[in-house]
């Protein structure tokens, strides 16, 4: 394959998703629409990546460089039309020769395996490759008209577009790959003499075919190509992502009882033999290992589960959580940035923030780490093979040593050393008979008053 450059098109305000977050910065599936493109982007290895951004996007340069960090980002003032944004992006890519791929920032969907194959096409003709796909409703697109050996000859913008035209499916998706040396003695003949009025980039189509040179095509599903203009298709492409990973996930040996209620990221990392139960989401930046059950309605983000740990039903795991092997985190449980143990189990009612949990430790029920003061946060270590007595406050920074036992309902502001029994609240006073004798005087007053 040719050395690659790519150039992608972000210059594009979104007025409709009336926002003032740049529209490619918008997330699906856990990670902006732009990185979707920039992580498929870096399948292929370029030698260079250009962003042609709006003014005031700065964001955008930022989050390209995040993904590669030499690439150059170019701003367009005016926005005047697809050729005239790819002219921006000429002088940063000064020297280079090969292919050069145009992608747009807001259609996230298009898979790596789908740009190689384009560029493939693009390498073997030489000149340059259009991806089309068939569209259920080519209202929009630009119709790919092609030739009798399916070379496409020219694009025809839907406003542009005769009737007859107007009848063909097989749309532009927009992307395409072209020599650099074509691309730039072209780009110069573009015209606008259009319905928009607008430099198409498309036109270089007609140009390279005029000069014998007909575009090669490369086609894709309909729905690798859904870009995103709104927020109802920004909901169509989340859904999109949701459908693809939920199988990636089940063929790659999850089982998903209910696949169309679980939420993944883009980044989730699953192992084979996890059984994730309906209702669970999760957000970036989850590894769970192989053996792991997450039961209903449970809320994982930044967290790693070792393998056979059991999660849920109803647990939140934030980020920073790190579940050892064996270990149960049950309903209603909160862990943040907290190891716990191997073995350990934490199983009602809980919030265990900026903790460790040694292994084989047992928290009981509605034990909470006091971790914050108002002010800053503090760490509670909680040794090994220790039992937490029900309703135990741990006020950090505390040290629970290992095998240490603490009595329930306790407010431990001071470090247990190792094997201690730890009581810490108000000792239990008993007064034989004092209830019956209470009871009695309430029921004579009562009905003295009911006399009077
Ligand atoms: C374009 C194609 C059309 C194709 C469709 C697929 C042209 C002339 N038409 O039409 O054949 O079927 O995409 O969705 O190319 N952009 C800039 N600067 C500009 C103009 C556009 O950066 O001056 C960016 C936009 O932000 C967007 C992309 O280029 O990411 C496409 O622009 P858009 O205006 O949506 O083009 P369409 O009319 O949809
Ligand atoms: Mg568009």
């Amino acid at each position: 394959m040719n050395n690659i450059a790519i150039v992608v098109l972000a210059a594009g305000m979104g007025t409709r998703m009336r926002s003032d977050l740049p529209k490619v910065l918008h997330r699906a599936a856990g990670r902006s629409l732009f990185d979707h493109v920039l992580m498929a982007a870096r399948d292929l290895d370029p030698a260079r990546v250009v962003v042609v951004m709006g003014p005031a996007m700065n964001a955008v340069a930022d989050a390209a460089r995040a993904v590669f960090p030499a690439a150059a980002a170019v701003v367009q003032e005016q926005r005047l039309g697809t050729g005239h944004a790819v002219m921006m992006a000429k002088d940063r890519l000064a020297g280079f020769s090969g292919t050069i791929l145009v992608l747009y920032g807001d259609a996230p969907l298009v898979r790596p395996e789908t740009l190689k194959d384009l560029c493939a096409r693009q390498a073997a003709a030489g000149s340059l490759a259009v991806l089309g796909f068939e569209a259920h409703n080519p209202h929009g697109y630009g119709r790919l008209i092609t030739d009798a050996s399916r070379h496409i000859v020219v694009i025809r913008e839907e406003l542009d577009a005769t009737p007859a035209e107007r009848n063909i499916k097989l749309c532009n998706s927009g992307i395409i790959a072209i020599d650099s040396g074509l691309l730039w003695r072209l780009l110069p003949n573009l015209g606008k003499a259009n319905a928009k009025g607008e430099y198409y980039l498309t036109d270089i189509v007609h140009l390279a075919a005029a000069a014998g040179q007909p575009a090669a095509l490369a086609q894709c599903p309909e729905s690798e190509v859904m870009g995103v203009n709104d927020r109802a298709q920004l909901a169509a492409v989340e859904r999109a992502f949701q459908e693809r990973y939920r199988l990636k996930h089940m063929l790659a040996g999850v089982t998903l009882t209910d696949p169309a209620t679980v939420h993944f990221s883009a980044d989730t990392e699953i192992a084979a033999d996890v059984l994730i139960e309906p209702h669970v989401v999760f957000g970036p930046g989850v590894r769970v290992a192989s053996g792991v059950e997450i039961l209903g309605f449970s809320h994982i983000e930044g967290a790693v589960i070792a393998e056979g740990a059991r999660i849920g039903p109803f647990a939140r795991l934030r980020p920073g959580a790190e579940i050892g092997a064996n270990a149960h985190v049950g309903n209603y449980v909160e862990v943040k940035k907290a190891m716990i143990g191997e073995g350990a189990k934490v199983n009602h009612l809980s919030y265990i923030g900026d903790a460790k949990v040694g292994a084989k430790s047992n928290i009981g029920a509605g034990t909470i780490t006091c971790n914050y003061d108002g002010f800053d946060k503090h760490p509670t270590d909680i040794g090994a093979n220790v039992f937490v007595g029900s309703n135990t406050a741990l006020v950090a920074p505390v040290k629970v040593g290992d095998g240490v036992n603490i009595a329930a309902g306790s407010v431990i502001t001071r470090d247990i050393p190792a094997d201690a029994l730890a009581i810490a609240r108000a000792e239990q006073v008993v007064r034989e008979g004092a209830a019956a004798r209470y009871r009695q005087l309430k029921r004579a007053r009562k009905a003295a008053r009911t006399k009077a």
